[in-house]
């Protein structure tokens, strides 16, 4: 059995396989939507190296969030069963919350954060509503984030992405999130990977669509990056004018 792991290993670790695996294809262009087959892989653009220069390292999202102000407005995108919610929230006091969610138990999120709720009598959304019940400054918002996005007025400190990966979907979101962000706010996107990340079914375009927002928005800059133990890391960019 020891021989049969270590001749495969050397077998893949071997010069020729490096020619094996996706396609690399070139960036698709800002203005325009393209599909690529599952075995091929965009390439990124490159983050310019004075938007990276003031970045962070952080070990969680909770470490990171001690670092912001008190009294911010926050959004959340993809709110699940709450968890990081409640984390962004109590540790910067902030005064609001908006919470948006399809509230539809977080089925087919392999990622939840927190796990459901054990006999719960009472729906999704109003499990949320209760959870946040002590802030009189939290709003629960249910529906497509993609719908609800271009609706809101509020202007925000802090929007967590926690939903969705797919290439053009995070673009347009982040089109219309940076919009709603204060001068000196943040955006933060989880599974900030490429698409060959070994979890999901499906392309993960965070990481194109952040890069190329970055490159073509020369007022935002990386403020964090947060290191996930799955390899989900996250990324949070500052508006700075
Ligand atoms: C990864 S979970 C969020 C985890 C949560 N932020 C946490 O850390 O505790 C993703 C959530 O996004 C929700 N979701 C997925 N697509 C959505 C969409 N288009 N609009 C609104 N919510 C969506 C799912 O129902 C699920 O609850």
């Amino acid at each position: 059995m020891d021989n049969v792991t270590h001749e495969s290993s050397i077998e893949n670790t071997s010069p020729e396989n490096w020619t094996k695996g996706k396609v690399i294809r070139e960036r698709i262009p800002y203005n325009k939507q393209r599909i690529y087959g599952d075995h091929e892989i965009e390439q990124a653009l490159h983050i310019p190296q004075n938007q990276l220069n003031n970045a962070k390292l952080f070990n969680s999202r909770y470490d990171y969030a001690k670092t912001l102000g008190k009294g911010i407005s926050y959004l959340e995108l993809g709110v699940a069963w709450g968890t990081s919610a409640e984390k962004f929230i109590d540790i910067t006091d902030a005064k609001s919350a908006d919470l948006v969610d399809l509230y539809n138990n977080a089925y087919a999120t392999r990622e939840p954060g927190g796990s459901a709720p054990k006999n719960s009598l009472v729906t999704h959304e109003q499990h949320i509503k209760d959870k946040f019940s002590y802030h009189p400054g939290v709003n629960v918002i249910q529906g497509d984030a993609i719908e609800i996005v271009p609706t809101l007025t509020n202007k925000y400190d802090l929007i967590l992405i926690d939903l969705g990966t797919e290439r053009f979907f995070i673009r347009n979101l982040l089109r219309h999130c940076s919009k709603l962000v204060n001068v000196g706010g943040v955006i933060g996107l989880t599974s900030y990977m490429n698409y060959d990340a070994i979890h999901y079914e499906q392309h993960v375009g965070t990481y194109q669509s952040v890069n190329e927002f970055l490159y073509y928005n020369k007022n935002w800059s990386v403020d964090a990056m947060v290191l996930h133990e799955l390899g989900f890391h996250e990324i949070y960019i500052k508006k700075n004018s």
